[in-house]
């Protein structure tokens, strides 16, 4: 475990360009490279469609924070993230932080997905080098965008990291709305607002703002260097990967999509439960039957913050269930296809990967 120091640096203490750190900035898409018929417009949009060099040109201050080298990885909406692209990005990360040319790596990502990448990434980037995430919730062609500045603040926390000895060892983090989030804890909490992110419970790690960088408390948890996972796994054909899918427990939930999945095949489902992870009983007969043929089952919760306690709210000894503990459903799921891809599929290994990550 590393705490950092919390520690600052300005704008103004910048080196010559010559020695600013090199940062590559990959583009996949999303909002922050999005465009609208009119300024006023920030829902009417195509996500995607603005090109890195174009982003890079709205934001002339980078060149005095970073040497930039763009390279653009895709131009999706990241709603239709797909498992190969995961795995593209990731490989390229991994490759540019392996080159002593690379002091690290800035993400622009929609942010619909952002918290399951940033956590995939979390989970199998094998580099201390920082790699930070950003998005915007505005389209790039909109009144008050805020994606030029959560992509100037990005490269200044990658920058600051990459040049702090006591600021690394972090994983992966998330640069937005001047705040600096841990991959593992951070998540979308606002349709529109553009404090869209908050890590619950804990809060932020720290914050960015006008070149300074402040952290405030460390990353506890296992992630990159010391992840066991890589996406070697992962990276084969749809057909050959666990296939993870993830349930909702509601009022008068039927056990057809359970039934439905496991007569599909799929390796491991998350179910999304009320409260402390808790499953209606019809839910929780299908999901029991379920683990009974080999399938991995999670409990975790559709509750927007908090942790789902073992043997809480189910007798997850008695029923083979897994408690994701505070990781979201979409975050548990990340975790349980690599946790499967691993090999790992009892239910107490799998207990004690999720009490790691
Ligand atoms: C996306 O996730 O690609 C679209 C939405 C956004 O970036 O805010």
């Amino acid at each position: 475990m590393n705490i950092p120091t919390s520690s600052s640096s300005n704008s103004s203490s910048v080196p010559g360009a010559s020695s600013l750190p090199r940062i590559a900035v990959l583009a996949t898409g999303g909002t922050i490279a999005g465009a609208a018929p009119d300024a006023a417009n920030t829902s009417g949009y195509q996500a995607g469609v603005v090109g890195v060099d174009q982003l890079l040109a709205a934001v002339p201050a980078l060149s005095t924070v970073a040497r930039i080298a763009p390279e653009q990885i895709a131009s999706v909406d990241s709603k239709d993230m797909t498992m190969s692209l995961w795995t593209t990005l990731a490989q390229r990360i991994n490759t540019l932080l392996a080159s002593d040319d690379v002091d690290g790596v800035v993400v622009t990502h929609g942010t619909d997905t952002l918290e399951e990448t940033a956590y995939l990434l979390h989970l199998s980037v094998k580099s201390d080098k920082p790699v930070v995430l950003t998005a915007a919730m505005r389209p790039a062609s909109a009144l008050s965008a805020d994606g030029p500045l959560n992509l100037l603040n990005a490269v200044t926390v990658a920058a600051y990291v990459a040049t702090h000895a006591a600021a690394r060892g972090q994983g992966v983090l998330v640069a937005f709305n001047n705040r600096i989030h841990s991959a593992r804890d951070v998540v979308k909490t606002s349709t529109y607002a553009v404090d869209a992110f908050q890590s619950p419970e804990i809060g932020a790690l720290g914050w960015v703002q006008d070149g300074r960088v402040e952290f405030q408390r460390g990353v506890v948890r296992a992630h990159t260097l010391t992840s066991e996972f890589t996406l070697a796994s992962l990276d084969s054909p749809d057909a050959a990967r666990p296939q993870v899918e993830i349930v909702a427990s509601y009022a008068g939930v039927s056990r057809l999509a359970v039934d439905a999945l496991v007569a599909a095949g799929v390796r491991g489902i998350v179910v999304a439960g009320t409260g402390n992870g808790s499953i209606h009983q019809t839910l929780q007969q299908a999901l029991a039957e379920a683990v009974s043929r080999g399938v991995a089952v999670v409990r975790s919760s559709r509750v927007g913050s908090g942790h789902v306690m073992r043997n809480g709210a189910a007798a997850d000894d008695a029923l083979g269930f897994v408690s994701a503990g505070s990781l979201n459903p979409y975050k548990a799921r990340v975790l349980l296809m690599l946790a499967l891809a691993a090999g790992q599929t009892a239910p107490a290994a799998l207990q004690k990967l999720f009490d790691t990550y």
